[in-house]
C-alpha cells in the first residue's frame, strides 16, 4: 500500500545536526527510508552522533556553520555532487541556553547587544542563509519541504518566573527570534506556493532534558496538560510535516505544548 509518509529516496539536511533535538529528526527522517545529512559547527559532537545511530550509510555529516554562506554552499556543492538533489530542509540550529543544574549566565548578557546581534545571526540569518543555499535544487526540480523548528516562545512571551531562582532571563533575542522564524516561514510560503515548495513551522514547548528540577515544577504548573513533552512526541509531526501527507499543508505552525499556550 502507498505510503503517504513515506520519504524513501528524499534527500535531508537538518542544521543543528549534532544537538538534542536533532536525534529525534534523524530517527523520524531515517524510520521513513531518507537519506539524511547533519550540518552542526561541532564535528565532534557530529561524529558522536553519527556513532549512536551505528554510523548508518543513510546518515552523512558535515561541519558547516550556518551563519558563514561559503561553508554551506560548500557542502551544497557536495552534497549535489553526491545525491544530485535536496528535497527536504530542517531548520534546527540556534541559539539556546540550557537549564540544567550548571547554568551560569549573567544578566547582563542576556540584555547585552552583542549576545542580541550573535543569535540574530544564527537564529534568523543562519535559517535565512540555508533556506537561500539550499532551496536552490528544490526551486529548480519545483519540489521541496522546509520545516523551521520554532519554539512556544513564537507565539507566547516567556514566563521569568520560570527562571527567577536561577538569577536569569530568558534572553529577548529567543522571543524575537522564534517569532521572526513564522514571519520568515509565511514569507517563504506565499512566495514559493507555485514552485512546489512547502513551508511549515513546528514550536515545541520545552522538552524533557534533565532540566533543574525547580524549573520543572514551576513549568508543569503552566501547563494544562501538567507535563513537559517528550523528545519521540516530535517524531510523527516531523514524519507528517517533511512528507506528503501534509500536501496541502504551507506557512502554517504547528504547536506541540501541552496546550501551554492556551492557558
Ligand atoms: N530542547 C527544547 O526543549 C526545545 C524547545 C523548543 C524549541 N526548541 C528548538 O529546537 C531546536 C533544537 O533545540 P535543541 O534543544 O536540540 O538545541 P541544542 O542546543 O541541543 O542544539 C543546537 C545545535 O545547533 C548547533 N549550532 C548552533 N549554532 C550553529 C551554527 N552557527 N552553525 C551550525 N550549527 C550550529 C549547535 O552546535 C548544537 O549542536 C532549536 O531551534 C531550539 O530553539 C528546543
Amino acid at each position: 500500500m502507498y505510503d503517504r509518509f513515506s520519504l524513501k529516496d528524499k534527500v535531508a539536511i537538518i542544521t543543528g545536526g549534532a544537538g538534542f533535538l536533532a536525534k529525534i529528526h534523524i530517527r523520524a527522517l531515517l524510520e521513513k527510508k531518507a537519506k539524511v545529512i547533519l550540518i552542526d559547527k561541532n564535528l565532534k559532537s557530529l561524529k558522536k552522533v553519527s556513532n549512536l545511530f551505528g554510523n548508518n550509510k543513510s546518515l552523512n555529516i558535515y561541519k558547516g556553520d550556518i551563519t558563514n554562506l561559503k561553508s554551506l554552499e560548500k557542502i551544497n556543492n557536495l552534497v549535489i555532487k553526491k545525491h544530485k538533489k535536496i528535497d527536504i530542509l530542517i531548520n534546527n540550529a540556534a541559539n539556546d541556553f540550557k537549564i540544567n543544574k550548571k547554568i551560569k549566565i549573567k544578566q547582563e548578557k542576556i540584555l547585552n547587544i552583542k549576545n542580541w546581534k550573535k543569535d540574530l545571526e544564527v537564529n534568523l540569518t543562519g535559517t535565512l542563509n540555508c533556506i537561500i543555499v539550499f532551496s536552490k535544487s528544490m526551486l529548480k526540480k519545483k519540489s521541496g519541504v522546509i520545516l523551521n523548528i520554532a519554539s512556544d516562545l513564537s507565539i507566547i512571551g516567556p514566563d521569568q518566573r520560570l527562571y527567577s531562582h536561577l538569577k536569569i532571563l530568558k534572553p529577548v533575542s529567543y522571543s524575537v527570534t522564534k517569532h521572526g522564524l513564522i514571519g520568515m516561514t509565511k514569507y517563504f510560503a506565499t512566495l514559493w506556493s507555485d514552485k512546489g515548495i512547502r513551508i511549515n513551522a513546528l514550536s515545541p514547548g520545552a522538552i524533557e532534558n534533565n532540566q533543574d528540577i525547580t524549573f520543572k515544577n514551576k513549568l508543569k504548573k503552566l501547563i494544562p496538560m501538567k507535563r513537559m513533552g517528550k523528545a519521540e512526541e516530535i517524531k510523527e509531526i516531523v514524519q507528517f510535516l517533511c512528507s506528503e501527507a501534509s500536501s496541502y499543508m504551507t506557512g502554517q505552525n504547528v504547536v506541540l505544548d501541552g496546550g501551554r499556550s492556551i492557558w
